[in-house]
């Protein structure tokens, strides 16, 4: 597989095209960015530890029947991924109050929600990424009823599966978001990653913080925290 064109570059990811035109090759950066990229610094090792994790995560959804864009590893920082055009949605599932619920609606973070809910953000960097309801993807013409369903239904599986895969590796899934994307076919597949960058984490015994929240509120080192979670993927 040969590495083309320069398709993308995001904020921890760049985006190639490959000598297969269905298929993009993405490559992690060391890079790690919070508040819209305000805050931004390089992170060594960083983009090698979430291809690996985003990688074994999306193998175990596939086994359990969650389709993504995956194809496989190739190399350290590498990985081929089918080609999709994103959805413009953040679309996040939330299995306990933190971050920006928690501040919303002024409810302590670690409070369980009675179920997993599931919301949607409008990804544009220039409105700052803005909460919207599905009214607001009809209106917006993001994507249809349909659709809506479906990614509501692909956020609520990959939740219930890492939800339960988690908690065998003493870890609890506070939150996630994801992002999906349509085939030139039309359907709708679980697109970019998951990784410790998009899910809050937190130790079961100690609440600690197993995820980004380390770099977005200066709590120390994220690097040993991510190498735990990659520990507890791979002895899975
Ligand atoms: P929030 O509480 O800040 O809205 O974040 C909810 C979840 O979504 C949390 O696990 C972090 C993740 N997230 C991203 O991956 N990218 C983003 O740009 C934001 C705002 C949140």
């Amino acid at each position: 597989m040969e590495k083309l064109e320069l398709l993308y570059e995001g904020k921890a990811k760049k985006l190639y095209s490959t000598d297969e035109e269905d298929v993009i090759l993405a490559e992690y950066m060391d890079q790690a960015t919070a508040l819209n990229g305000l805050k931004k610094d390089a992170i060594s090792g960083k983009g090698a530890m979430n291809n690996q994790i985003t990688s074994l995560i999306f193998d175990k959804l596939a086994e359990n029947g969650v389709p993504s864009h995956f194809i496989r590893k190739i190399s350290e920082t590498e990985q081929l991924i089918q080609k999709v055009k994103i959805i413009p949605l953040e679309v996040v599932v939330r299995n306990v109050a933190a971050g920006s619920f928690s501040k919303r609606l002024d409810i302590k973070e670690g409070t369980p929600l009675s179920f997993p809910i599931v919301e949607f953000y409008y990804k544009e960097d220039r409105l700052d990424d803005p909460f919207i309801n599905d009214q607001h993807v009809l209106v917006l013409d993001i994507a249809t009823q349909e659709e809506i369903d479906q990614i509501k239904a692909l956020a609520l599986k990959v939740n219930e599966v890492l939800k339960a895969w988690f908690l065998t590796l003493d870890i609890q899934l506070i939150d996630f978001k994801i992002e999906v994307g349509r085939t030139k076919e039309g359907k709708i597949l679980l697109a970019d990653e998951i990784s410790p960058d998009t899910c809050r984490l937190w130790d079961v015994h100690t609440n600690d913080h197993l995820d980004k929240d380390i770099y977005r509120r200066d709590l120390g080192d994220l690097v040993p925290v991510y190498q735990e979670v990659l520990r507890r993927i791979e002895n899975n």
